[in-house]
């Protein structure tokens, strides 16, 4: 019996376009949905944007708009940008839509008719802050600002209310009984400690705005944003409409996902509304943390987003999909950069995936005429190691753990690798020709690829179909397929071309076309001569390199001539550290290079960079990096 699986994003503000955060939830969204999708699960992934109040208002009374055109406007936005993401959200609402209205209306509806005093009409006074929509408690107003940074104003308005002061013992009583309602555990602590100081009784209207759905019978108040809002995870199911068979079906809802600055509208007003009008609450809240820059939350109000639409055009969607997953810990904060998006791309797209599907491809196009060995094989290492990895891949990502799911399949890369080098199987070619063991081989190669391509498939499903297709497998398998060991067919053709994912010039490219120039910052001391800025630092080019082949420098005493693979090419290199080395124990160590210095020729031969070693009193000692670390990584 297929399960069906709810999944809800936040639904965005249109008040801007959408930036590199509203990206990463949709693609964690999407990573989950299509991972349910394949496991055979029935299921239904909203998102949508949130059109109404103060905020939208005054963004379009700004440009001189009405706020209908703004928020026209940005959702083609947001449109055009799902489209390219390849995001598979099943519906998407907005809230100035009528089945929205429908909902909401419904939603008071039902509040009143239950428990009639549960929304009173009273006079509030408070903090206001216009950004987040809503009040701020004393204690967090400093300066006329929230804990964030934003303005708040002193508000007076006579609105409805609504008895939230009523609920904190059954939202505790909630929280204890389902401890996994909210996710990650350190935001159901936050949530819970924030209804123990006791909850007091929240404004559900507006007069002071008109961007809003008017409130029933008071046509001069309208529903407050996040009432209003948060309804849409049921209006878009037809709650409240003649048709709630969607309704019916889909809720409760399995994830709301959404990010930690809204956990307390998601994990203790939504729940409160809901058991008030008597609707069923949500199985899941699951919070992600936020997308940094220079260790700040990007955001419109304080100016300093982030929309890599440059990445998404030159490199499609599958790289920038991967690195959020990879390179983030679900749940928590994370700095974004265009240098390490390219440098996880170089390292584990180019290099690690990339090169070992050209490998696999390229020999049974050689051995075995364009097609997959002939031979199967139901009892190898990579089998084995395989087994093994599969099921710790479903854990984490059952546990929502990504970056760890992704870690896992790498694993399975590595052994791959580790495979071929020790059955070379080009010695074995001109030794035997392509005989049955040699079959098996590539055959094992491939197969174990075909799993990992089927792991890596939610992450990046464009680049992953088309992997599929060139090693020999069935493309359709993405959704159908297969996790366990005999899924490549024997015989099918291999296809060989241009690199999945070719090489880039991290330098050549940030150069170009950066997508976060450094954010302008006044400069209220005046700058130290004596110290170099962090662009200056930035602009010198320091990366792991590989020794690869090492000579002395005929004639010299102190040079050794150096062959340095830098992660693209070999580069020579010239060194003064013979009074310390020998040829011998170079070759294969790893150093730190300068890859960007202007050419310089010592002793007739030219050198293309530095390796950089400590001098003590003249005698060198090379800066040690850890074997592990590729050649082509960038130290910063
Ligand atoms: O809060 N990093 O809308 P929103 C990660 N309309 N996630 C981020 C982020 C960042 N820098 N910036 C924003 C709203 N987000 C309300 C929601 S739901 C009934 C109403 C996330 O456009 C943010 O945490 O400000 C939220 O989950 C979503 O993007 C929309 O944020
Ligand atoms: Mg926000």
């Amino acid at each position: 019996m297929p399960q069906k699986f709810y999944i809800t994003t936040a639904i965005h503000y249109v008040n801007d376009i959408p930036h590199i955060g509203h990206m990463y939830e949709n693609i964690v969204a999407d990573v989950i949905a299509r991972h349910r999708r394949r496991m055979g699960d029935d299921v239904w992934f909203l998102t949508g944007t949130d059109e109404h109040g103060q905020k939208i208002e005054r963004a379009a009374a700004k440009e001189g708009v009405l706020p209908i055109e703004l928020a026209d406007r940005v959702v083609a936005h947001y449109h055009e940008l799902w489209k390219k993401l390849n995001i598979t959200h099943n519906d998407f609402i907005r809230t100035t839509e009528a089945r929205h209205r429908v909902g909401v209306l419904e939603m008071i509806r039902r509040i009143q008719e239950r428990i009639p005093d549960d929304i009173y009409l009273g006079e509030h006074s408070g903090w206001y802050c216009q950004n987040e929509e809503t009040f701020i408690p004393e204690n967090q107003v400093r300066d006329r600002k929230d804990d964030s940074g934003h303005p708040v104003e002193w508000t007076t308005e006579k609105n409805f209310f609504f008895k939230l002061s009523r609920y904190g013992e059954r939202l505790l009583a909630h929280y204890r009984a389902h401890p996994e309602f909210v996710f990650p555990e350190t935001r159901l602590n936050e949530v819970r400690s924030f209804v123990e100081q006791g909850l007091k009784d929240l404004s559900i209207s507006r007069t002071s705005i008109t961007w809003g759905i008017p409130w029933p019978g008071y046509p001069d108040h309208v529903v407050y944003v996040w009432l209003d809002a948060l309804t849409n995870y049921i209006s878009a199911l037809g709650f409240g409409s003649g048709d709630d068979k969607s309704f019916r079906r889909w809720w409760p809802t399995d994830m709301h996902l959404i990010g930690k600055d809204i956990v307390r509208f998601h994990a203790v007003y939504w729940p409160a509304f809901l058991m008030a009008a008597g609707v069923e609450l949500p199985k899941r809240v699951v919070c992600h943390g936020w997308l940094l820059r220079d260790n700040q939350k990007i955001s419109k109000s304080l100016g300093n987003v982030v929309r890599p639409y440059n990445i998404i055009d030159d490199f499609g969607a599958d790289p920038l999909r991967y690195y959020l997953l990879r390179d983030i810990v679900f749940g928590q904060d994370q700095n974004y950069s265009d240098e390490a998006f390219l440098s996880r791309y170089n390292a584990d797209l180019a290099n690690d995936l990339g090169n070992t599907l050209s490998r696999a491809i390229k020999m049974s196009e050689s051995y075995f005429g364009g097609k997959t060995p002939p031979v199967p094989c139901d009892d190898s290492e990579l089998l084995r190691a395989a087994q093994m990895l599969v099921p710790e891949y479903f854990t984490e990502m059952d546990d929502l753990a990504f970056h760890r799911a992704l870690e896992v399949v790498w694993k399975l890369l590595v052994a791959i690798n580790g495979y071929i080098v020790g059955s070379e199987p080009w010695k074995h070619f001109k030794e035997h020709g392509a005989d049955e063991s040699l079959s098996r081989v590539i055959w094992n190669t491939l197969e174990a690829l075909r799993i990992v391509c089927v792991m890596v498939a939610p992450f990046m499903p464009t680049a992953m179909r088309e992997a599929l297709g060139r090693i020999g497998a069935d493309p359709d398998d993405i959704d159908r397929q297969a996790f366990e060991w005999g899924g490549l067919p024997n015989g099918a053709p291999v296809r060989v071309a241009e690199p999945l994912f070719p090489r880039v010039d991290a330098a050549v490219y940030i150069g170009g076309t950066m997508s976060n120039p450094p954010i302008e910052t006044t400069q209220a001391v005046p700058p130290d001569l004596t110290k170099i800025s962090i662009d200056q630092f930035k602009e010198i080019d320091l990366r792991v390199g590989e020794i690869r082949a090492a000579e002395k420098v005929e004639k010299s005493k102190k040079l050794i001539k150096l062959s340095v693979f830098d992660g693209e090419s070999e580069r020579t290199m010239v060194a003064g550290i013979a009074t310390k080395y020998t040829p011998e124990e170079l070759v294969g160590r790893k150093v730190v290079i300068v890859a960007n210095l202007q050419p310089a020729t010592l002793m007739g031969v030219e050198s293309n960079g530095m390796v950089l070693a400590a001098s003590i009193g003249g005698e060198p000692s090379l800066i040690a990096v850890d074997s592990s670390v590729p050649a082509g990584t960038k130290v910063k």
